[in-house]
């Protein structure tokens, strides 16, 4: 059922890989929510083709950039305002990748030129949105920023490896660039820390199965699905949440609030 939440609303929607992605549920709940606007994602992402799908299914532009490379942020906002005939209202950085993850490197043997690269792909990257952003003057006032972390940020998850580092820097961006645009525009910058979910991203993290599996059993409420998260975002992004700025949200069905729960009790005692 939609609402009309997000209507006349203008945004940037980055990451849909596929239709797991959280980017993609976001797009589908966003479009449903009567909002207007482009999706991107790294080039060479785009040679699956998929994204092709769903800026069909929600009328979008499709602008390819590398969230890495200034140049190419500056003209995903020059077009995307261009195109959407105005300021952005909302922005979804749903961007992580981690070549010491993909390769397998252990964390007592990581490649430093890759944690870098780690780094800069799945946190600095949501800084240099917004540094472009900024600059540019590209976003309205009582506009929304988000960005997608994982719990790894404050506890040890030994396989999540160097990305732990990354989404406690994207958290730390939040903050720091969070007080900078209330200040400059009340624009509100925030990260929603989502439970594990089954994307080409999460898979990817070794064991997953395992810690899928175990959150869920942690989490009174089970694992928070990418259509829940979607649901979040589309909230956060809507006039209902203006004063919420500078947080890490978690959207965990209760996993960071539980020491320990029924189900893990019973499946450590069968
Ligand atoms: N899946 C999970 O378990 C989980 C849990 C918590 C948080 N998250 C976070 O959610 C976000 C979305 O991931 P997802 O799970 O939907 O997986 P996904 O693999 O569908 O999305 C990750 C996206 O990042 C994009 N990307 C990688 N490098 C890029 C670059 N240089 N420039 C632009 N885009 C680039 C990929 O093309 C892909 O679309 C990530 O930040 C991820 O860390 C995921």
């Amino acid at each position: 059922m939609a609402y009309n939440l997000l209507k006349g609303k203008r945004g940037i929607i980055f990451g849909a890989l596929d239709e797991n992605s959280i980017a993609w549920k976001v797009a589908e709940k966003a479009h449903e929510e009567g909002a207007t606007f482009t999706l991107t994602n790294a080039p060479i992402a785009m040679r699956m083709g998929a994204i092709n799908e769903l800026g069909k299914k929600c009328n979008a532009e499709i602008i390819p950039a590398d969230a890495t490379s200034l140049e190419d942020l500056e003209k995903l906002f020059t077009q995307s305002i261009d195109t959407l005939g105005g300021k952005i209202d909302f922005v979804l950085h749903s961007i992580g990748m981690s070549p010491n993850v993909r390769k397998k490197k252990g964390y007592g043997d990581l490649n430093y030129d890759w944690f870098l690269k780690t780094l800069d792909v799945s946190a600095l990257s949501f800084h240099k949105v917004m540094q472009v952003a900024e600059k540019m003057d590209a976003i309205s006032e009582w506009g929304s920023v988000l960005g997608l972390s994982y719990i790894a940020a404050q506890r040890t998850f030994p396989d999540y490896s160097d990305m732990a580092q990354a989404k406690a820097v994207l958290e730390s961006i939040a903050r720091s660039y969070g007080y900078r645009m209330a200040k400059s525009k009340k624009i509100r910058v925030n990260t929603i820390s989502q439970s594990p979910t089954m994307t080409t991203a999460g898979t990817g993290v070794p064991g997953f199965d395992v810690f899928f599996n175990y959150a869920d059993k942690m989490s009174p409420l089970g694992n928070a699905s990418a259509e829940s998260c979607a649901e979040y975002c589309i909230m956060m992004f809507s006039d209902f949440t203006r004063m919420v700025t500078m947080q890490n949200l978690m959207h965990d069905g209760g996993f960071s609030s539980s020491g320990i729960t029924e189900d893990i009790i019973e499946e450590l005692t069968k």
